[in-house]
């Protein structure tokens, strides 16, 4: 189960809603970075979350490739995304998919080379798409050269970029500290007898951050490519840069993880204050030397001021920490939705607020939840798509997603790829069932590639579900998302400011946003029955131009929601 893999980094969530409006007080108040805000293309920005290896296959090798992305360039223009995260692509023994990066300035050689990465910059630089990519701070790849001397004798100038030390007098690892992804976070390596640490696999060593030629080796890597026209980075898992330097114990948790190892709250080995000082000099040094280049974080924090933190005081830090513990409520009902958006609307920095519902990491939303009866994966697809276009703040869409695309799991062990699954099966079946390749045609493998088998199984809803049949399908999730996105660009109230409405409803979200003198109405019923609201209830005005509605109907005064009905109404 797929919840197992955010338990670690999100333990507390369920207390984001009670962010506590008294933080305001405890923050100084200063006045904005305003040299660092002046480029804001970010904040009317969709970015678009690209996993290469799945999205396309120019060379038929069954592995999606940069090459590929290029050449659907047109197609991530004409659905009207300004940036591309894309993740990995770096040379890596591919023991984490890319995210064990073995040089973080080259391009793993299935993926293509630096030159087909600058043609991709330049080909996004054409059509008005941006390319941000994977930083990945909190560990390298065991055979990245730093860990290779690291790991070679304990005086090698390399060995404190990484986290050694002895292990107990009984020979047993240097404390509890357990690994998200299953067993200790130590392990021994046998040339110097020491152990190091690991927040993920083995094949994952977490650099020393306490070390400043780390900082140094990492910040020129990131700059690298901030040179050749990238526009910023993801920071993966950055919740886990740094450790107590005493590394105390982890208080135990109730429980066993889906490994079978007993759980403990990451007290201790997460969300220790030091990221903060370092991300902020990771801005200042690296990012705002480039004009208008971002920071995004995978910022999976147990509650809202833990996530505001990552603004910085004064708006110096990380421009869009995602907002990632939406995806972990359960059931989805506008009564736990509203007081968490609620939380970051209110955060005391002013700090632009930035969701997210799908990942590489996380069941598809069409998977995701029971649904009520009568309704579909589509339909959930629509009223999430919906949630997320509407709502104040940058949407970060991940690929397929706008086909309404579905979880492909495996069904038996030995088709899975994800080594979480291998070793979590049947509890935690990993991730391939997301990361399956994109649906472009009714072709061969979907159109992925010319035939060859893709990496992971085309999911068996192809030939209908993909981008050819839903662009020529007015009624299809894809253009439900077009129309969505392309009013986000020319309508001035999805820009501006958002009031939410009909507050203590606990089954429908209703927010209005407003500027440029013009108001948008989003009505999102979550509930598992039928609803009627009237307008009087939903701030009052009259009905304009419908942008678009699901399971929805409307009289002059009012709306009638089937469960995940929505409505998005311009009001005069
Ligand atoms: C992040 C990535 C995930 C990866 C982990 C370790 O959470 O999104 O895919 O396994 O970091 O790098
Ligand atoms: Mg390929």
């Amino acid at each position: 189960m797929r919840t197992a893999f955010l338990h670690g980094l999100m333990a507390g969530a369920a207390a984001i809603g009670a962010m506590a409006p008294t933080l305001a007080a405890t923050l100084p108040t200063m006045p904005a970075n305003t040299a660092a805000q002046q480029d804001d293309w970010w904040k009317r920005a969709v970015i678009y979350e690209l996993y290469p290896r799945s999205f396309a296959d120019s060379d038929n090798d069954g592995i999606g490739d940069i090459k590929g992305v290029s050449a659907h360039l047109d197609y991530l223009a004409d659905l009207g995304v300004d940036a591309v995260w894309m993740t990995p692509m770096f040379p890596s023994p591919q023991a984490d998919f890319g995210y064990d990066v073995a040089d973080y300035n080259d391009v793993a050689p299935q993926f293509g080379t630096i030159a087909d990465m600058d043609a991709l910059i330049a080909g996004g630089k054409d059509r008005g798409i941006k390319l941000i990519l994977d930083f990945v701070i909190n560990h390298s790849s065991d055979k990245h050269p730093w860990f290779l001397q690291s790991r070679s004798a304990k005086a090698n100038p390399y060995r404190d970029f990484y986290i050694w030390r002895d292990g107990k007098p009984n020979g047993a690892p240097p404390n509890n500290w357990t690994s998200l992804f299953g067993g200790s976070a130590w392990t021994k390596d046998a040339a110097t007898g020491q152990y190091y640490y690991h927040f993920f696999y083995p094949e994952q060593p977490d650099l020393n951050w306490r070390n400043m030629r780390v900082e140094k080796a990492m910040f020129d890597a990131a700059e690298w490519w901030l040179k050749r026209g990238v526009y910023g980075y993801r920071l993966d898992a950055v919740g886990t840069m740094f450790e107590r330097a005493d590394l105390k114990d982890n208080p135990p948790a109730p429980g066993k993880d889906a490994f079978g190892v007993p759980e403990q709250n990451r007290v201790n080995n997460t969300e220790q204050p030091e990221m903060h000082t370092e991300l902020q000099r990771l801005r200042g040094q690296v990012i705002d030397r480039y004009p208008g280049r971002i920071l995004i974080g995978e910022t999976y924090v147990g509650t809202a001021p833990e996530l505001t933190k990552f603004y910085g005081a004064r708006n110096d830090e990380v421009q869009l920490p995602m907002f990632l513990s939406l995806i972990g409520i359960r059931p989805l009902t506008a009564a736990a939705l509203r007081p968490k958006i609620e939380a970051v609307e209110n955060n005391p920095v002013g700090g632009w607020p930035c969701f997210a519902l799908n990942n590489h990491d996380q069941r598809r939303v069409s998977s995701r939840y029971d649904l009520p009866a009568g309704t579909t994966g589509d339909d959930m697809a629509r009223i999430t798509a919906t949630l997320l276009l509407t709502l104040r703040g940058t949407p970060i869409l991940y690929y397929g997603e706008e086909l309404g695309m579905v979880n492909n799991d495996p069904k038996r062990v030995e088709d899975v790829q994800d080594i979480i699954g291998k070793k979590g099966w049947p509890k935690e079946k990993g991730r391939d069932g997301e990361r399956t390749p994109m649906q472009w045609d009714a072709s061969v493998n979907a159109g992925f590639n010319a035939g060859a088998k893709p990496w992971l199984p085309v999911s068996a809803d192809y030939a209908t579900r993909n981008v050819a049949a839903e662009r020529a399908d007015p009624k299809s999730v894809l253009n439900f998302y077009r129309t969505l996105i392309a009013e986000r660009r020319g309508n001035p109230a999805l820009a501006g400011e958002m009031t939410m409405v009909d507050r203590a409803n606990p089954n429908v979200l209703s927010y209005v946003r407003s500027g440029g003198g013009r108001k948008v109405l989003t009505v999102l019923n979550f509930g598992g029955a039928a609803s009627d609201l009237t307008l009087a209830q939903l701030g009052g005005g009259k009905f304009g131009r419908v942008i678009v509605q699901n399971r929805a109907t409307m009289s002059s005064t009012g709306i009638h929601l089937a469960p995940l009905g929505v409505l998005v109404v311009e009001i005069g």
